[in-house]
């Protein structure tokens, strides 16, 4: 360890009579019978660190500012704990009062609150044991994801946020300039915006991908992934969209659409395991509290088969289910959130994965079947979210790949250098885009993505 300190998680494992000091944020306090409980969390796992000093062995002045919220380092020595719930506690000895809390303004006090109370409390929430779960699973669930893709000889490549080129192709950028707004120059005898003076010479945005720049470090390395924030202007109020995510983005020369699908449901389920092994704790309480069938759910994903089927076999599904659509169901259109949870949570009662979309309602980037209305295209759909993994393989054929281009209006000059590796050694490849918020929720139960990241940003709100 770095520095000498003793987390909560490791105290809770010292035999009695080890010397101990702890420092945490009380959760609540009680004095009983001639002695003071006080019980505190620093975060470093699920569990409270509970405290018991001698009524009268803290000045009452000091005792009286110990309060929920408040910061404090205590030490002493471990025992035996005759309570239930910890099998040692800690009899302090001497306690240091490091940040009052006064319980006139903190907001958190013992009482439960909703998850929309805790949100607007983004600064505090932290310390509930909800969010403490949130973050320690988010963690967890981060370095997962490296792991799996170093143990498979993945190189991790760190494309740009800043961005010149629309990875998507469908227009939901958040531009970023430093020209005057109030004042903008413009192009002589037009009204349209001269960006030669922004910063860039050319308009710039926050990336909605990494992937056409993963795809340039996929045809030299092989095989890579990115794994960082990720930005839509979309006006999307939904408990499933951010204005701002994480994603996972693996991309693979020498690789197809079956061997793309072969790689999310290995890597979704390498995930689930290790969360499994590493966050029980954690897992037992999103099951207790929030979903009930959490744990029994996990188990399922990670040890059986995901459902396949392509996107015509769907569309018959949800045609004949009877359903009264709220989107109508035809061959062409988009599947939307209704339609995924069905095959989900009704038909298949598991995670799915559809392949073959329509090329209409798909990015320009996806490889084209040979039929001519179809593209090598897969969502991965899970029970409770919907889609969660997006992905495809890509069309490494230059002749087609500009015909893409200008089928979706997109203007092929902005594009020169993804075209120029379809000139130069290019090979079949493919990848997808893990959200990674949607996975955190389909991990916890939790059911608004406003609740499994740090800081929400969504359209009216980026508090903090
Ligand atoms: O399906 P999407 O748009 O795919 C891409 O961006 C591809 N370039 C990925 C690739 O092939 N490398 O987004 C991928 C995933 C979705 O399946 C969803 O889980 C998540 O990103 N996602 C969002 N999550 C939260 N809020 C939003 N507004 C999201 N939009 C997409
Ligand atoms: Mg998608």
């Amino acid at each position: 360890m770095i520095r000498n300190h003793q987390y909560v998680r490791h105290l809770l494992t010292l035999s009695p009579g080890a010397p101990a000091t702890a420092h945490g944020w009380v959760k609540t306090r009680r004095d009983s019978k001639g002695v003071i409980f006080i019980q505190i969390n620093d975060g470093s796992c699920f569990a409270d660190l509970q405290i018991v000093f001698e009524a009268g062995s803290i000045p009452e002045e000091v005792l009286s500012k110990v309060t929920t919220g408040a910061c404090v380092c205590v030490s002493g020595a471990m025992v035996a704990s005759p309570g239930k719930g910890q099998s040692v506690e800690l009899r302090g000895e001497a306690l240091e009062l490091l940040g009052a809390a006064p319980p006139e303004t903190y907001p958190l006090q013992k009482k439960k609150h909703t998850l929309e109370t805790l949100r607007e409390f983004g600064h505090f929430r932290t310390r509930s044991n909800t969010f403490g779960a949130v973050f320690r699973v988010r963690n967890a669930l981060s370095f997962a994801i490296h792991r799996f893709f170093q143990e498979n000889g993945f190189l991790y490549v760190h494309t740009p946020i800043l961005t010149t080129s629309d990875a998507e192709g469908a227009g939901a950028m958040f531009q970023v300039t430093t020209l005057d707004l109030m004042n903008l120059p413009r192009k002589p005898q037009s009204s349209a915006i001269d960006f030669s003076t922004d910063f860039f010479s050319h308009p710039a945005y926050l990336t909605v991908s990494g992937q056409l720049e993963a795809e340039i470090f996929a045809l030299a390395f092989t095989n890579v992934y990115t794994f960082g924030p990720t930005f839509r202007a979309e006006n999307s109020n939904t408990p499933r969209h951010l204005a701002e995510f994480w994603m996972i983005e693996p991309e693979m020369a020498f690789c197809d659409l079956d061997g793309n699908q072969e790689l999310a449901e290995a890597f979704l389920k390498y995930l689930i395991t290790y969360l499994m092994d590493h966050c029980r704790q954690d897992l037992e309480f999103f099951n207790q509290r929030y979903e009930p069938n959490l744990l029994a759910t996990l188990d399922n994903v990670a040890s059986s088969e995901f459902a396949r089927i392509p996107y015509s076999e769907a569309v018959r599904i949800l045609e004949q289910s009877g359903r009264p659509w709220e989107f109508p169901v035809y061959w062409g259109a988009d599947l939307q959130s209704e339609h995924e949870r069905y095959l989900t949570e009704v038909t298949f009662r598991k995670p799915v994965i559809v392949t073959g979309y329509p090329k209409s309602i798909k990015a320009f980037y996806m490889r084209a079947n040979d039929d001519g209305r179809t593209v090598r295209a897969m969502d991965v759909l899970a029970p409770g979210i919907g889609e969660i993994i997006g992905g495809s393989q890509r069309e490494e054929r230059l002749d087609v790949l500009r015909e893409k281009i200008r089928e979706h209006n997109l203007p092929e000059e902005h594009y020169w250098w993804y075209l120029d590796l379809r000139r130069h050694g290019s090979a079949p490849h493919a990848g997808f885009g893990l959200g990674f918020e949607r996975l955190m929720m389909y991990v916890t139960g939790m059911k608004n993505i406003r609740d499994v990241i740090p800081f929400p940003r969504t359209p009216g709100h980026a508090e903090f």
